[in-house]
């Protein structure tokens, strides 16, 4: 292995010791608890999962030591990176090790793919070690291949037998953590002796019920987010003549852009979610970014901050029916994809499209259009970190507030410049609340495996709480289940957790957001995560957890 060179930083890190939840550092028993449902569509689930619904809840509590036969585990990075994946991966090597020094566990390479190629490397100490608390996927690599023919199935069963393999770790986002229910549904059925344990990540916060409180990566990921708008906004504040608008990943929720508005305070934050239950159009949106851009300069602030969730278009109830109707009629279209030039493609998608969604996809920039038929996922999504709805709002803002200087309403001076921040976090390195919670994640999955259990998504709770009370377990995953439409047929996967319009953190947001957008303004500054420090300054969850879990 090539040794890297190491930031001073990186060198610190490498000797912290991520906190455990106390339950998990000595002997463990599993408790049962409550039989679990799926979040909807009962009847269907438990048709498709027969052995994997309806299991209880698990925690584990402390207890007395007991003989642990040899296993081997594989493991996998499934999806985009979110900052902590290396540590699941150390909390589950050193659980492993802790159960028996002798089990092994393999990385499959470049994500789920690298099970079915047998792409694979061990993972020993030496390697682990140089990997602990950093930010990033790359030890083995991840990858969005879906799996989900019985083809791959089996190939992954071929090679979990070549290497001793008894337990499949994914960790993944609700995507990947239904492929990994319905594998572990599949290897019960085939009775392959093989489990599958699921690990929630993703930096968009999405993944969550009330016994997955966050995805790791979701806390990072908005610290970075959140210090960087923090910095624009003092820019702002300086210079006095930009209006700053920030588009946030987030490829659907809009978790990020909310907790980033919790943390800085910007001028205009969109919510989708609110978008939708509003029905606003898209001229509705551009409405109410005029309305505080000429209320800001009647005070001669020509400048401010708008914040734009990654997923905006998509929850604008015209444009969202318009791109489903492009993500059927797109999925695997070899006449689609044989047309060779740009005017080709929008003609034939015109024609294919109802007469709705073909008049709006006829008013949009030519430029947006295109972005929206631009090559789908592996999960036949269109890829919305590929459109810029940043520069669509500048355009309309822009042409909105002339029309307004004519008429002479506005009497200010409109320059914008757009952001796009979503790359900049994914590997950023973990701060200590992700640390630890990816370790103590993959701890976790190392005793789910120990204990047998299968179809089950590692579990810490009570994470507004100091490391050692939270609270360790597994959450069958068919309890997150529901169908919905996917490649234009009806699907098992797991439900988008959106931002809820009667949660804590955005009722917060909506209780103080006027006072933010006007002329006083209140522009918080967060700087940078800080990992060594007061606990209040280093410790700190996301406001979004500390608001859903005040009592
Ligand atoms: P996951 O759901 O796989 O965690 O990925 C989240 C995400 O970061 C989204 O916020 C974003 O839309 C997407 O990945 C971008 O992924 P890619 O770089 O593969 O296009």
């Amino acid at each position: 292995m090539k040794a890297m060179t190491k930031s001073p930083l990186q060198i610190a890190r490498a000797n912290y010791q991520p906190k455990l939840p106390a339950a998990l550092k000595g002997n463990v028993i599993l408790k049962e608890g409550a039989k679990t449902e799926s979040v909807a569509d009962q009847a269907d689930i438990k048709n498709l999962f027969p052995n994997t619904f309806g299991m209880p809840l698990v925690t584990f509590e402390p207890g007395e030591k007991k003989e642990n036969p040899v296993v081997g585990v594989g493991v996998i990075l499934s999806g985009g990176q979110a900052p902590g994946g290396h540590n699941v991966i150390a909390g589950l090597f050193d659980g492993l090790k802790a159960l028996n020094p002798k089990n092994k566990l393999y990385g499959f390479l470049g994500g789920p793919i690298g099970l079915v190629e047998n792409q694979y490397m061990e993972l020993t100490k030496e390697i682990v070690d140089e990997y602990r608390n950093t930010g990033g996927f790359d030890i083995i690599g991840s990858g969005r291949t879906k799996l989900e023919e019985d083809w791959q199935y089996d190939k992954g069963t071929e090679n979990c037998n070549k290497l001793g393999i008894n337990a499949i770790v994914i960790i993944g986002g609700d995507d990947s953590n239904t492929n990994a229910c319905v594998l572990a549904e599949y290897y019960l059925q085939k009775k392959t002796g093989i489990q599958v344990i699921g690990c929630p990540k993703t930096i968009d916060g999405d993944l969550k019920n009330e016994m997955i409180e966050t995805s790791f990566g979701f806390d990072t990921a908005c610290k970075v987010y959140s210090e960087l708008i923090g910095n624009i906004q003092r820019d702002a504040n300086s210079a006095k003549k930009y209006w700053h608008f920030i588009r946030l990943m987030g490829r659907s929720a809009s978790h990020i852009t909310l907790e980033c508005a919790l943390q800085s305070q910007p001028n205009i934050c969109i919510i989708s979610e609110e978008v939708e239950a509003k029905n606003m159009t898209l001229k509705d949106v551009v409405d109410e970014i005029v309305k505080v851009i000429v209320n800001r300069a009647n005070h001669g602030l020509d400048f401010g901050t708008i914040l734009i969730p990654e997923g905006l278009i998509e929850f604008i109830p015209a444009m969202k029916k318009l791109i489903a109707e492009l993500n059927d009629l797109l999925a695997h279209n070899d006449d689609f994809n044989a047309l060779s030039t740009d005017e080709e493609k929008r003609q034939y998608v015109k024609g294919m499209l109802s007469k709705d969604s073909s008049d709006v996809y006829r008013i949009l920039p030519k430029g947006i259009a295109k972005q929206l038929t631009l090559d789908r996922d592996p999960h036949g999504n269109v890829q919305v970190s590929l459109i810029e709805t940043e520069k669509l709002l500048i355009e309309m803002v822009a042409k909105r507030l002339a029309q307004l200087k004519a008429e002479g309403v506005y009497k200010g001076k409109f320059s914008a410049l757009n952001h796009f921040f979503g790359y900049e976090g994914r590997c950023a390195i973990p701060s200590n609340f992700d640390t630890d919670y990816t370790y103590s994640l993959g701890y976790t999955a190392s005793i789910l495996i120990s204990e047998g259990k299968t179809g089950y998504m590692s579990s810490v709770r009570n994470l507004n709480a100091p490391a050692t009370d939270w609270i360790a377990g597994g959450v069958p995953i068919t309890m997150l289940m529901n169908m919905e439409k996917r490649h234009g047929k009806m699907k098992p996967v797991i439900q988008k957790a959106l931002v809820l319009l009667d949660g804590a953190p955005f009722k917060y947001f909506a209780k103080y957001r006027e006072n933010w957008a006007d002329e006083k303004a209140s522009y918080i500054y967060p700087g940078p995560v800080q990992y060594y420090g007061p606990t209040e300054v280093c410790d700190l969850p996301t406001r979004t957890l500390m608001l859903e879990q005040e009592k």
